[in-house]
């Protein structure tokens, strides 16, 4: 194991009717005068910007509001809520909604404290200051709601980008499962999809002896493939999301991810897809995953085999294992395609014709220094062969 310091402070608050809370909660991180950040209208239709509205009258807390997040944010609205914050002297952002709207407060929060421009913690500046971020969750997906990572798109270039910084945590995250029964059946299967992922880029790892968060990221995915079917079919199954909900932070706060390279090769090639065809990030991820495994498979058969084994349930082929190492593939491949992901380029509303330029992007685009991947180093010619396995 390496070495690592793991610091994740973000108080959690979980369970039903919890966003009733949430103006306790910003009072108690001493926030006075916050920014109500939000999305495109389901928190309104579904009631809980009322609630939370409510919630901070009764705590005494002063809001001034910015809606209209769209999925795979963009950087218009972030130097929007910029320059309210400075504006109205805000000192608090609290963020109802996903992935979507959580990063785009935590980029307003980066910004809010910094006189420069936001976009430099995009392009590899850590986040060092940040006005403080609270979160009510209402899809269970990115795990923003405990990580210190917000992905934005910026308009110009279409580059979708992450940055990082602790400073970006969270202080406080409401998780109520019921606020996620709202969802479609496919923005369940989105989440599931990306929490799978986000475990998979932390078991790919060349570091050898880390058998506690290897089991730690096991649990996690048979959790996942146990509830994800079972929400998808029944999105009122309480229990269910509830399991979601926390294995969805578990699976990004990093817990599971310390003292390991790690490798987000199918994350950096899925933000060139969502960047470009604003497709769902988990449905990207459905069509990337099974490319990039294939791909990357022969650089360590053995630990796709293990998982094919402990988390697919495949028999171990002891003279063949990479037949083994194929069959776990295969089995995410099925399991995705089972709960209503895409199964291919053209599904996501790709297109064939746009490959060499995605992998010129991820490898050499907003500085990018000409490689990707944490587990394999690819070329911009490996990533255009990882595209043309989607197709
Ligand atoms: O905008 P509204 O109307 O709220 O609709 C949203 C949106 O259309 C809807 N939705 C959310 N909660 C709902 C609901 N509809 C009904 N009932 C509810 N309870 O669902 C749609 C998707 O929401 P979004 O926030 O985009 O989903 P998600 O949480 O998957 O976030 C995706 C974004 O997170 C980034 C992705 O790249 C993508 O941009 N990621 C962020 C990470 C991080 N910060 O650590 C890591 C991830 O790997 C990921 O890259
Ligand atoms: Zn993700």
């Amino acid at each position: 194991m390496e070495n690592f310091t793991f610091y994740a402070p973000t108080y959690f608050v979980f369970g039903k009717d919890t966003e009733t809370e949430a103006g306790t909660y910003v009072k108690r991180f001493g926030g006075t005068k916050v920014l109500l950040h939000y999305g495109g209208g389901s928190v309104i239709r579904t009631g809980l910007l009322q609630r939370v509205r409510d919630s901070l009258a009764a705590a005494g807390i002063d809001s001034v509001e910015l809606g209209g997040v769209r999925p795979n944010p963009r950087s218009g609205l972030v130097y929007e809520g910029i320059a309210l914050c400075k504006e109205e002297g805000i000192d608090f952002i609290l963020a109802v909604g996903g992935g979507s709207v959580i990063d785009s407060a935590k980029a307003i929060a980066a910004g809010g404290a910094y006189d420069g421009d936001f976009w430099d913690f995009y392009t590899g500046k850590v986040v060092e200051k940040a006005l403080p971020v609270g979160t009510v969750l209402t899809i269970s997906a990115a795990g923003s709601e405990g990580s210190p990572d917000s992905v934005i798109t910026k308009e110009e270039g279409m580059f979708k980008r992450g940055a990082t910084g602790e400073a970006l945590r969270p202080w406080f995250s409401i998780l109520n499962p019921a606020l996620t029964q709202t969802l479609p059946a496919y923005q369940t299967a989105c989440g599931v999809t990306d929490i799978l992922a986000h475990l998979y880029e932390r078991y790919l790892t060349n570091t050898k002896d880390v058998e506690v968060t290897d089991r730690m990221i096991e649990a996690l995915m048979l959790a996942m493939i146990q509830a994800g079917p079972k929400a998808v079919r029944d999105s009122t199954d309480y229990e269910s999301r509830a399991n979601i909900m926390w294995a969805g932070m578990m699976a990004h706060n990093n817990s599971c991810g310390v003292g390991r390279t790690q490798d987000w090769t199918s994350h950096d090639i899925e933000h060139e897809l969502s960047a470009l065809y604003d497709c769902a990030h988990g449905a990207g991820l459905a069509v990337t995953m099974p490319a990039v495994f294939t791909y990357n498979m022969q650089h360590d058969v053995m630990r796709f085999a293990q998982i094919a084994v402990r988390v697919w349930g495949c028999e171990m082929n002891f003279a063949h294992p990479e037949e083994t190492a194929k069959a776990g593939i295969e089995a995410l491949r099925s399991f995705l395609i089972s709960i209503g992901m895409p199964k291919n380029l053209l599904e996501l509303g790709g297109a064939e014709a746009d490959i060499e330029k995605m992998a010129h992007s991820a490898c050499c685009g907003n500085g990018r220094d000409g490689s990707i991947g944490g587990f394999v180093k690819l070329t911009q010619k490996d990533v255009e062969n990882i595209y043309r396995l989607m197709v």
